[in-house]
């Protein structure tokens, strides 16, 4: 149920006896810019939105909402692609004020946060204790660790650390009835029965509500080091991964694929950047390399790896960074990508993922696709090719209309969602379902499967209150 005028006054003294009256919000233009994500191409509305200050504020406020059948839509950072923060109607629940560290463990690798924590926060308090939390993407200034598990985020370093539910040692859950599950726990072993917390991580809010995790972290990296190279074709992005796994596999953290015409948004749109080399071909990868030594062996090994893979003719130039500079300016490419990309006259953004052997494959098969049905389309694979998951977005013609370009959606979607099916591959790939992809989840995910996440979803919030019509 949403709340109407009326109910709301009545709810407005009822939470007014769990939160300070500062915690319950009212005021349209402080709730506005929690209706709509940074991708905003769907806007909510709520008329109430709850900033509770611990678990259990939380625990009552779920008590209440599940008694008189409420529904909330809780909130991290807001820096979602899938609409799944976005309410309708619903309550927002904030978590961004519970915002503690709650304790760092250096001798355990682990760091205890409260959800709302913001992530860069935690990097922050990592490396205070000479440690290192490895989670790296985009919006790490702003996103929420709850949001982080709630979508088991990705990005940049997943290669060697893993998604942000491999990063997860226990959690804290509020559940829909206001039980507070307490598994904070900091073991690298347990296997007391389910590994229940897995089902709260990637469940984008429908299951519980995060409001503390444990984090494993690493020892401190101590020396960086990034190269931008060109590529002889597309499957030279595969080989020359395997060979720098083979050769350094422990040093190396990130492998971005970066099309030559998203260097070229960047190098246009962006804010004074300059491409790494002279002569830039149609592919091309970010590699980095992190190491906790101080000296001089990852640029070695990287200089190394990359001189052989020219000599084996799987790269035609590469340049490694030798300042901070240029390493900035070879990330600030990655990042321009995304934020220039709709200039080209609009974008269908993807989130995909295949086995990685089978990228360039898919990436051949899919462009195909997308040429035959709109000759001059021009798409941007873009991303963790390191991990077979790319930002397979595309962009209209040159001079197309941009209406009649996005009146194409669906058939865009579809060419390559179902190329991505077609190679075993995932529809959603590290940005989750929300709202934006249910049509998706319908059409691919395993029947059975489907149906015992739905199975789950009844038993844990029978009264649908948690993020209702979310994922499915
Ligand atoms: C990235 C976001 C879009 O990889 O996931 O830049
Ligand atoms: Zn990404």
């Amino acid at each position: 149920m949403k709340l109407n005028e009326k109910q709301l006054q009545d709810f407005k003294r009822k939470f007014s006896d769990i939160l300070n009256e500062k915690d319950i919000i009212t005021d349209q233009d402080t709730i506005a810019p929690h209706l709509s994500d940074w991708v905003g191409n769907i806007s909510g509305s709520s008329i109430l939105m709850l900033t509770p200050r611990n678990k259990e504020q939380v625990s009552k406020i779920l008590m209440l909402c599940n008694d008189k059948n409420i529904a909330v839509v809780p909130q991290g950072g807001n820096t979602g692609s899938v609409a799944s923060g976005i309410p309708n109607g619903e309550i927002i629940l904030s978590l961004k004020k519970m915002n503690k560290i709650i304790s760092i463990m250096p001798d355990d690798y682990s760091i205890t946060v409260e959800s709302g924590c913001i992530l860069s926060q935690v990097q922050d308090a990592a490396m205070e204790a000479s440690r290192f939390f490895p989670l790296s993407i985009g919006s790490e200034g702003s996103c929420t660790i709850g949001g982080n598990i709630s979508t088991n985020a990705g990005g940049i370093s997943v290669l060697k650390y893993g998604n942000m539910r491999d990063l997860v040692l226990g959690l804290e859950v509020v559940l829909q009835d206001g039980k507070i599950m307490n598994s904070l726990k900091r073991l690298r072993k347990d296997n007391s029965g389910y590994a229940t917390k897995h089902m709260f991580m990637g469940a984008e809010g429908t299951l519980g509500i995060i409001t503390a995790a444990s984090l494993r972290l690493f020892p401190k990296i101590e020396n960086k080091v990034t190269a931008f190279a060109s590529l002889r074709d597309l499957d030279a992005t595969i080989q020359l991964l395997e060979t720098l796994k083979s050769f350094s596999g422990e040093l190396l953290s990130s492998y971005e694929l970066i099309p030559k015409i998203g260097l070229d948004i960047a190098i246009t749109h962006g804010d004074d950047l300059k491409s790494p080399i002279s002569d830039v071909k149609e592919w091309n990868v970010i590699i980095e390399y992190s190491d906790t030594k101080n000296n001089d062996n990852a640029n070695e090994s990287l200089q190394n790896t990359l001189a052989y893979a020219i000599e084996k003719e799987l790269v035609c130039d590469a340049a490694i960074a030798s300042s901070l500079s240029q390493t900035q300016n070879i990330w600030k490419i990655r990042k321009a990508i995304v934020e220039h990309q709709p200039k080209l006259g609009g974008e269908i953004k993807h989130d995909v993922s295949v086995p990685v052997s089978c990228v360039p494959e898919f990436i051949r098969s899919t462009t195909q696709k997308l040429v035959e049905y709109l000759p001059g389309v021009r798409p941007v694979p873009y991303g963790h090719i390191g991990d077979g998951n790319i930002h397979f977005n595309v962009c209209p013609p040159r001079s197309y209309n941009s209406d009649v370009f996005k009146q194409s959606t669906e058939e865009i979607r579809e060419i390559v969602y179902g190329n991505a099916h077609t190679f075993g591959g995932s529809f959603a790939a590290e940005h989750g379902v929300g709202l934006i992809k249910k049509k998706q989840m319908l059409k691919y995910k395993d029947e059975v499967e489907l149906q015992l996440m739905k199975d789950l979803k009844s038993f844990l919030d029978p009264k649908n209150i948690l993020n209702p019509g979310k994922i499915f």
